[in-house]
């Protein structure tokens, strides 16, 4: 493990499967230090052997779901329900837990999302991946500091990436929690996965911050810490 200058901790773990171990972990020990936890989740490639484990250890009971509050992080607009975000965690993760149904939130199926995230007292943990053109969540390149949660307009090159889960039509609109929505979290753990990952990375974390690498915006918070599976 390297580590870097606080706040921010990098830490590399190689390879995928012990990144996802890695992750895996920190999320159990936050239901075991705060079993009400109100956590932000992602979708995507990354998290999906985090989700399996996670899985693994609910359904053997050493997890308990029963009081924690999930917050997506984005949503499509106008796709098939199976294509949804929520589906996905559904499928990879809540519907191996005994997350309540009432806690399993969406920023499409709540009239004000950060709202409701500051009524459940803040989010604790959030667990973010990155696209290799820098958005965090969906907030694309150009997404201001000061953003909540709000619709979107996906680029040309988050599009690309997320072709191959679309036979057709590829989903433009979406949406996603803010930049404040996300600085707002107590605790944030940002997972990169492949070396496709290296350069923007590297630029979210040691080069300027600006809203043309949303990430950027993260090298402000307190509690932050990386975990890649590449030397870093
Ligand atoms: P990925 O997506 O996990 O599929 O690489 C990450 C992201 O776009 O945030």
């Amino acid at each position: 493990m390297q580590q870097q200058e606080s706040p921010t901790i990098l830490a590399t773990y190689d390879p995928y499967a012990t990144l996802s171990l890695r992750v895996a972990e920190a999320i159990k020990e936050q239901l075991k230090l705060a079993p009400g936890s109100r956590l932000g989740l992602p979708t995507g490639r990354t998290p999906i052997e985090c989700y399996r484990i996670l899985s693994q250890w609910s359904k053997n009971g050493q997890l308990d779901w029963s009081k924690v509050k999930a917050f997506g992080l984005d949503e499509y607009y106008d796709v098939d329900e199976s294509a949804t975000f929520l589906r996905f965690l559904e499928n990879n993760l809540y519907c191996s837990t005994n997350l309540p149904a009432g806690s399993r939130y969406n920023p499409l199926f709540c009239d004000n999302y950060d709202e409701v995230i500051a009524n459940a007292g803040g989010l604790d943990l959030t667990i973010l991946g990155i696209g290799t053109n820098g958005h965090i969540a969906f907030n694309e390149p150009g997404t201001p500091l000061d953003s909540w949660t709000h619709s979107i307009w996906l680029t040309e090159s988050t599009k690309q990436a997320n072709s191959e889960f679309f036979q057709g039509t590829i989903p433009e609109h979406a949406a996603t929690m803010g930049i404040q929505t996300i600085l707002g979290s107590r605790k944030i753990i940002l997972m990169a996965s492949g070396e496709k990952k290296r350069k923007i990375l590297q630029a979210a974390l040691r080069g300027p911050v600006t809203p043309q690498v949303p990430a950027s915006f993260l090298q402000s918070h307190k509690n932050l810490l990386v975990m890649t599976d590449f030397d870093f």
